[in-house]
């Protein structure tokens, strides 16, 4: 089984994680069976930027981005050639190591 490796970050996982995944999920919905609550602002319909995360290791296994989740990520904070939103981002059979910005979190806090 695949599996994510969260880096450290301070709001949703101080110390970091290793979650358990399967082929075919998506990196939110993993993160957040195990309680690392990411931003999910449209309820995973690719219509915000508030899932965003950079798959800093394990890139090129997701399924690819279609242009919808392009236009969005274009207007997220931070964008990184490796960003992606997570609720759009499948997991394959390798693993991942994925960053949670910070921004999005802050951004998404003062919205609220
Ligand atoms: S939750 Fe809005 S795009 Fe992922």
């Amino acid at each position: 089984m695949p599996k994510i490796i969260i880096l450290p970050n301070e709001e949703h996982c101080p110390d970091g994680a290793v979650l358990e995944a399967q082929s075919g999920e998506t990196i939110l919905d993993v993160a957040l069976r195990n309680g690392i609550e990411i931003e999910h602002a449209c309820e995973k319909s690719c219509a915000c930027t508030t899932c965003h995360v950079v798959v800093r290791e394990g890139f090129d296994s997701l399924n690819e981005s279609d242009e919808l989740e392009d236009d969005m990520l274009d207007k997220a904070w931070g964008l990184e050639p490796e960003s992606r939103l997570s609720c759009q981002a499948r997991v394959a059979d390798d693993d991942l190591v994925v960053d949670i910005p910070r921004y999005t979190v802050n951004l998404a806090s003062e919205a609220h």
